[in-house]
């Protein structure tokens, strides 16, 4: 079976990567051709634990091709998959131009039935406005060729996206009709997941359960983050309490663990733009408005501890941060609070030293710059340090030697913005640990 893939950024990349991988034909394909260039050197446009090996592995074998010429990949493929951006417009909505382009782009050079999948996050009706762009192109060529077009939301984790796609909780398939169901269900078949796992449904439903996932799972960060406020005005313990609460089946003890606030590529973006979709259809989405609204504001949480600590005026003050990406594991900095707290900082008057194990770079070419200095290991970022900020929770600062910590840092104080560590054993040994909620 051959597919092609239409966009090779994190969806598209581990999706087209992961075909190839169980013994399907893929061609990766997308606009830039620095990325295309570098893919057949083994050079990844992004970090993901596992993935250069694999492409490497099967570019190597021939399985997995990479090239900018959508027109000659989708020749001979059943099914092309859209993975390319959707980008929040300025109100908020997902920017469907590359999605429909591409849809064009397929129309204009397909040359026998085929799935059109999008596994790009798309607002509902997204499905009829690609089927609407295919069929034009196609007509415009005199074509009667046959299509279907699918929807195959993608519910891959950075930083565990490989894992994620080869091991899945569930795939969602919207679909036309029957013929694309049974292609479908030929493409998927190596994953091997019982029956009740691969969902099938229409098209509109696929689209809105990526959306109230991703909304469902934000609800629960921000739910958790307000909770957490209100712990410590209290005197309660929020870990406490997510644990008393994450013990009910009904509730979980996953994605309730508070924090700075959620960031990312999905959250933030997909919160947006399904409100956004609501107030289309004039209803108002109360509760994810103000789960936005609350992780709007949790990103400041850190930095006013810093500063009830500290004091309004930070001049003089450097922090060391250890942790920038907007989670661990992945050098994506979109959204990440990181940025949001820094600036915070140096509004105040202060210096950050940071040190990222893997976002460094990504950093400072794109979102911070030079405002702050950067640091080889996670130690240097201590020398001189009034304090130091815990923002992301890579596993190497779970156990730091704290008798370094007590050596380098001038004042023993740590801002916990993911709850790392043991603010009694911390105390004990005479720092001042300040965590979220506790
Ligand atoms: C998310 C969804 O998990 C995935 O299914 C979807 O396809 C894309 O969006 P991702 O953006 O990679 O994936 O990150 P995720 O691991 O879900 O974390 C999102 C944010 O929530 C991070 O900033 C993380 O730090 C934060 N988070 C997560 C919390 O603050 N508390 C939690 O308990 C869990």
């Amino acid at each position: 079976m051959k597919i092609t893939v239409v966009g090779t950024g994190y969806v598209g990349l581990v999706t087209g990567t992961c075909f190839a991988d169980v013994g399907v034909e893929v061609v990766c394909v997308d606009v830039d051709q620095k990325k295309i260039d570098n893919l057949k050197k083994g050079i990844m446009p992004i970090y993901e634990p596992g993935l250069e090996e694999m492409v490497v592995r099967n570019y190597k074998s021939g399985r997995l091709q990479f090239s900018t010429d959508l027109g000659e990949a989708i020749k001979g493929s059943e099914v092309a998959f859209i993975a390319v951006g959707t980008p929040p417009g300025e109100d908020g909505s997902a920017d469907l131009q590359y999605v429909l382009a591409v849809a064009e782009g397929i129309g204009k050079s397909m040359d026998d039935f085929m799935v059109v999948a999008t596994k790009s996050t798309v607002p509902v009706g997204t499905g009829k406005k690609v089927h609407a762009a295919i069929q034009k192109a196609l007509e415009g060529r005199g074509s009667d060729l046959g299509f279907a077009v699918a929807s195959n939301p993608e519910f891959l984790k950075e930083g565990a996206a490989v894992e994620d796609f080869l091991k899945p909780d569930r795939i969602v398939i919207g679909v036309e009709d029957e013929k694309a169901e049974a292609i479908m269900k030929r493409l998927y078949k190596p994953f091997q997941l019982s029956g009740d796992r691969i969902i099938y449904m229409d098209i509109p439903s696929a689209e809105m359960t990526k959306y109230t996932a991703n909304a469902m799972l934000a609800t629960k960060i921000s739910f958790m983050n307000d909770i957490a406020n209100l712990c410590e005005l209290v005197g309660a313990d929020a870990n406490m309490v997510r644990k008393g609460i994450g013990s009910d089946p009904r509730i979980g003890n996953k994605f309730i663990y508070p924090g700075v606030g959620y960031g990312g590529s999905c959250f933030p973006k997909d919160v947006k733009a399904i409100i956004r979709t609501a107030r289309e259809y004039n209803y108002e989405l109360k509760v994810l408005q103000s789960v936005e609204d609350v992780n709007e504001k949790q990103k400041y949480v850190l930095s006013n501890k810093v500063k009830k600590h500290f004091g309004e005026d930070l001049s003089g003050k450097t922090f060391a941060m250890w942790g920038l990406s907007f989670k661990p594991n992945t050098d994506d900095m979109r959204e990440a609070p990181a940025c949001v707290i820094i600036d915070e900082l140096l509004a105040a008057g202060a210096q950050v030293k940071a040190y990222d194990p893997i976002a460094m770079k990504e950093a400072k070419e794109h979102y911070i710059g030079d405002k702050i200095t950067y640091c080889n290991d996670a130690y240097e970022a201590l020398v001189d340090a009034d304090a130091l900020l815990l923002v992301t929770e890579w596993s190497e600062f779970r156990m730091p030697s704290w008798n370094v910590l007590t050596k380098l840092l001038n004042d023993k104080v740590i801002f916990d913005g993911r709850n790392i560590y043991d603010p009694k054993y911390l105390k004990e040994l005479g720092f001042t640990h300040y965590g979220i909620g506790i």
